[in-house]
């Protein structure tokens, strides 16, 4: 594997030492009404149950312990920054709040407000900007300064993405027949991280994006051989995924992805119903993207022979106030 990438095996098996047992080893389950729609067997890495409800604590912690680690003797870390539309500001709150650090989260205004409220809960202040990617980077920029803090970008730090690819070590594990992965796609963190992982230990399980087709920057920059990002802030009920890959994560994506399926709102929407329905898993929808790119008439010409997918279920912070039925009836929210 060439050496140009920002992560490597060993990193991402030295996270995984850094990280274990304060995340969890998440379950992978079965379900067979699932099997019989994609007519494949389908193994479902459970993100979900992570702790802060999505993977991203993975890489949040492990970039935080590592930072906390390599500070000099008598240097005080003042605070963590970064940017994110939900979840990997709960996770940079938490993992910031274990190792006794503040943690400054520039947010969208119009971010989920289920994701704005546990980020409170973890203890994140929020610093409010304009939907853009521009907006937040400049807003994330200034409260480094302000706060001196540290930036632990949500998708391009390396020490992130060698956390989100532990995720890929225990599929291995988990699933030694395994012979594709399919990852949902917003920065690339994930799916780079995850590739990484795996190819260098079994390059013949095929890695597939799962993308939005209103957000579709990884698909069309794989088409073209560049990196070509959104330019226009997608609409999309994938709210994790509205974020386009960026200068870390597109040569490991160039190189490693197999292939990019993309799905309409209305699949997205279908395949989160479906998982809710008959395999009783509360996913977000940015999860049910992963499945409906199974699920998706393009998959569904892939060779039979392509038995065992595993499907990264990666997110399970729905935003519950979008239920009519629900809205006004407060939960616990500590989700710890
Ligand atoms: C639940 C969920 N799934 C997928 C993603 C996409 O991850 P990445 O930006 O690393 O591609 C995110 C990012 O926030 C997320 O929160």
């Amino acid at each position: 594997m060439p050496a140009q990438y920002c992560v490597s095996l060993a990193s991402i098996q030295k996270a995984h030492t850094a990280i274990s047992g304060l995340v969890h080893r998440t379950p992978v389950l079965t379900n067979s009404t699932l099997d019989r729609q994609a007519q494949r067997k389908l193994f479902l890495k459970c993100e979900l149950f992570q702790k802060t409800g999505s993977f991203k604590i993975r890489g949040a912690l492990n970039a935080v312990s590592s930072i906390a680690e390599g500070r000099q003797e008598g240097e005080e870390i003042r605070a963590m920054v970064t940017h994110s539309s939900g979840n990997h500001g709960q996770a940079l709150a938490l993992a910031a709040r274990m190792k006794g650090i503040p943690a400054y989260v520039v947010v969208p205004r119009t971010a989920p407000a289920c994701k704005k409220a546990a980020m409170l809960e973890y203890g994140a202040r929020i610093v409010e900007c304009e939907p853009s990617e521009q907006a937040r980077a400049a807003a994330a920029s200034r409260t480094v300064v302000e706060t001196q803090g540290v930036l632990v970008h949500p998708n391009q730090d390396p020490l992130v993405i060698a956390g989100q690819g532990t995720i890929g070590l225990e599929i291995l594990q988990q699933v030694p027949d395994v012979q594709a992965v399919v990852v949902p796609v917003g920065g690339g963190g994930m799916i780079s991280g995850i590739a990484v992982a795996i190819k260098a230990q079994q390059p013949q399980v095929k890695i597939y994006a799962a993308e939005p087709e209103n957000a579709d920057d990884c698909y069309r920059s794989k088409r073209s051989g560049q990196l070509t990002p959104n330019t226009q802030p997608p609409m999309t009920v994938a709210d994790a995924v509205k974020t386009s890959i960026g200068a870390n994560t597109w040569p490991i994506i160039r190189d490693l992805v197999d292939d990019v399926f993309t799905v309409g709102e209305e699949e997205i929407q279908r395949a989160t119903r479906l998982v809710w329905e008959r395999a009783k898993l509360v996913i977000e929808p940015t999860a049910g993207l992963g499945v409906a790119a199974v699920l998706s008439p393009r998959f569904r010409e892939l060779p039979a022979s392509l038995r065992n997918v595993c499907v990264v279920l990666c997110g399970g912070n729905a935003d519950l106030d979008s239920l009519e039925w629900l809205r006004g009836a407060q939960g616990g929210r500590d989700g710890l």
